[in-house]
């Protein structure tokens, strides 16, 4: 008996995709207790309505029976896009009929089909410099030319993205949308001004392309008076396509997340997504749609906010103290990271990470990654949303020691 060759039938994609190094050495050390990780951009389990999701899982499975366990359609429950539709309505301004609303597989899935419906291979999608990691993957797994755009506190500098729109159109360019994280930016940690968000959509309409507004993290706000209105709020020309997720103000496992955005794309939308899951969980719907209607995601909003701003606090005054002169980083207001660029450029991230995590027990995301134009190798990501305040003390004090015995 031959084993086959497998190699011999993979397709382009999958013969380009390689496992990245970096998460594999975070993933060996996931189950090591003596490591302090900033490396996930998950919840703190203390937040997780356990108990009201217990109830409301039972709920549902008693009340919608048949429905909650059989499939439903691809756009998703129509009641449950009504309530989705009330609750953009109420939290984040956007006024949207359950038409322009579609349901995904969390945030992640939405990603993946936006790239499928709009880009073409060699087409250009612009994103801030640095952004979401998995986003870049998505664009770039359908083809897309990525073109970044520097930042500074206020999110993506829409002056350098003016020239760039420019030159890019001269060249004969498609550009096809422009991603940003508007509110407690992954991994940046900044948060767009209104003057900026106005600026932007005024370029998107100039230079007639669309924006993509990926927002999970506008509910975790730790300032009065931080400008979080969305961008699909202010758009009148229908040219944003917003994206929220339950991930980070509910449970991630629950895997859900929606889109909204002018019904026509929404079709294409539903078309694309029956041929990769058919439709997100029902169940899940069902459990969300209740968890709004009985205020148990405002309530974990609640719990959230206060617990993640004393933690960030926590990392600011430790990285203020123990990293003090060595790093520059913008303080966030929102979100769960706080993005640290070393300054000695010598320091980097990403081939020193192990010697980080087998001599000085403490993990980070190395930056490199999340910056499309391969810069950004001296910077590190760090989450204040999981580890404990103890934890995020001790593992900036290692940090400190180990950038230190690098830079030596
Ligand atoms: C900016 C951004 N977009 C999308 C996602 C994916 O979220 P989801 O869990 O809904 O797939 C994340 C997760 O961290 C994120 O930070």
């Amino acid at each position: 008996m031959v084993m086959p060759d497998f190699t011999k039938y993979y397709s382009d994609l999958a013969k380009k995709i390689k496992a990245s190094e970096i998460r594999e050495l975070l993933a060996l050390i996931r189950e090591r207790k003596d490591v302090i990780s900033f490396a996930g951009g998950i919840p703190d389990p203390a937040i997780f309505p356990k108990e009201k999701l217990a109830e409301i899982a039972k709920y549902v499975i008693e009340t919608y029976g048949d429905d909650a366990l059989q499939y439903s359609e691809t756009k998703g429950i129509i009641e449950v896009r009504e309530t989705l539709s009330d609750f953009v309505l109420r939290y984040r301004q956007i006024t949207a009929d359950a038409e322009e609303i579609i349901i995904t597989t969390g945030s992640q899935s939405a990603l993946d089909i936006l790239a499928r419906t709009l880009v073409n291979p060699g087409d250009v999608v612009i994103t801030e410099n640095p952004t979401y990691l998995a986003a870049l993957g998505a664009f770039k797994n359908n083809g897309a030319k990525i073109v970044g755009i520097p930042i500074d506190e206020k999110g993506i500098k829409t002056d350098v993205l003016e020239q760039k729109l420019k030159s890019l159109i001269e060249n004969g360019e498609r550009v096809k949308f422009i991603y940003v994280i508007p509110v407690g930016q992954n991994p940046a940690g900044t948060t767009m001004d209104k003057d900026r968000k106005q600026h932007l959509i005024e370029l998107a309409s100039k230079y007639d392309t669309l924006i993509v507004e990926d927002d999970p993290y506008s509910y975790i706000i730790f300032e009065p008076n931080v400008e979080v209105a969305s961008l699909k709020s202010m758009d009148s020309e229908n040219r944003v396509i917003y994206m929220s997720t339950v991930s980070k103000i509910l449970a991630p496992g629950l895997r859900i997340g929606w889109i909204i955005a002018h019904p026509e794309l929404i079709r294409k939308f539903e078309l694309v997504k029956q041929y990769i899951d058919l439709h997100s969980p029902t169940l899940n719907q069902y459990i969300v749609a209740e968890a709004i209607k009985r205020g148990v995601i405002m309530e974990t909003v609640s719990k959230a906010v206060p617990r993640y701003r004393r933690k960030r606090d926590t990392m600011i005054k430790a990285v203020e103290e123990e990293l003090g002169g060595l790093v520059s980083f913008y303080k966030p207001v929102g979100g769960l990271f706080v993005f640290t660029y070393v300054m000695d450029e010598r320091f980097l991230a990403d081939s020193l990470l192990e010697k980080a995590l087998m001599e000085y027990k403490v993990a980070y995301v190395p930056g490199g990654s999340f910056h499309p134009d391969g810069s950004g190798r001296n910077s590190m990501r760090l989450n204040f949303s999981y580890p404990s305040e103890e934890q995020i003390m001790e593992g900036i004090r290692r940090l400190g020691l180990f950038i230190r015995s690098s830079l030596k």
